[in-house]
């Protein structure tokens, strides 16, 4: 029974390191912002918060993949997005976010150092797959999955468990609000929710600030990058 469990173990790939995925060109998210994901997640494997990982926004997977190597075996990670053109920010987004709309709507978006904007991909999903697997975590739909689509469609057909990390990286007011009342029934006491994009986007603090204002077992403990949440 040891030597099996000492064999899972050494199967396990490392962690990725904060610079290994910056090179990738597969994620927006600057060193600070990854830190923080890395940090948290090692809080909840320490205190052995129970749950899976999932992430809302995975574009090309970078984060997504940041994030799936740091699990422990037992976990699953579940990504959630259009694997396509963003949808539209609403009438609680504020002035920068209808312009980056505005922009990527145009096509004259650019990608990530100079990159096709991974909206404009003919098959997206084909390919944050494949990175998936380059990376050691292939898209099995059993320890890692993709769930392509609009949340407000895909999410009603969630087969939802007991979460105890959810990185919220769709950029907007509705889908912000969306993911973050989905995902608290099912958050474990002790996990954290990230918001990539307090810092960046008005809808994002706007509906991450509402959300904390209704819900007083939810706690911020940082914003300087990221907008760090405890749930308890
Ligand atoms: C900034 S990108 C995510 C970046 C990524 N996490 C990274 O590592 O760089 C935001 C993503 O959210 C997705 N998204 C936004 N609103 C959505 C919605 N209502 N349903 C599904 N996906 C959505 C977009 O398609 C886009 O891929």
């Amino acid at each position: 029974m040891l030597e099996y469990v000492r064999n899972l173990f050494k199967k396990q790939l490392p962690p990725l390191s904060v610079s290994d995925i910056a090179r990738s060109k597969l994620t927006y998210l600057p060193a600070a912002k990854l830190q923080n994901i890395a940090q948290c997640i090692q809080k909840i494997q320490t205190q052995r918060v129970p749950g899976d990982f999932v992430e809302f926004g995975v574009a090309l997977g970078g984060s997504g993949i940041f994030i799936a190597r740091q699990m422990a075996r037992s976990r699953r990670f579940v990504g959630l997005d259009v694997f396509g053109m963003i949808p539209a920010p609403g009438p609680r987004d504020d002035q920068k976010s209808h312009e980056r709309y505005r922009v990527i709507a145009s096509g004259e978006s650019e990608g990530i150092g100079g990159d096709r904007y991974y909206g404009y991909e003919p098959d997206l999903l084909t390919k944050v797959k494949s990175s998936f697997a380059a990376y050691g975590i292939p898209v099995d739909g059993k320890r890692v999955t993709l769930l392509p689509g609009r949340f407000e469609d895909t999410l009603p057909h969630w087969n939802l468990r007991k979460i105890a990390f959810a990185h919220i990286n769709c950029d907007w007011f509705d889908p912000i609000t969306l993911c973050l009342e989905t995902t608290l029934p099912l958050m474990s006491p002790g996990g954290f929710i990230i918001l990539d994009d307090y810092k960046d986007y008005g809808g994002c603090k706007r509906a991450t600030d509402e959300f904390l204002q209704r819900h007083k077992n939810v706690t911020l403990l940082d914003s300087a990058h990221n907008a760090v949440l405890r749930v308890f």
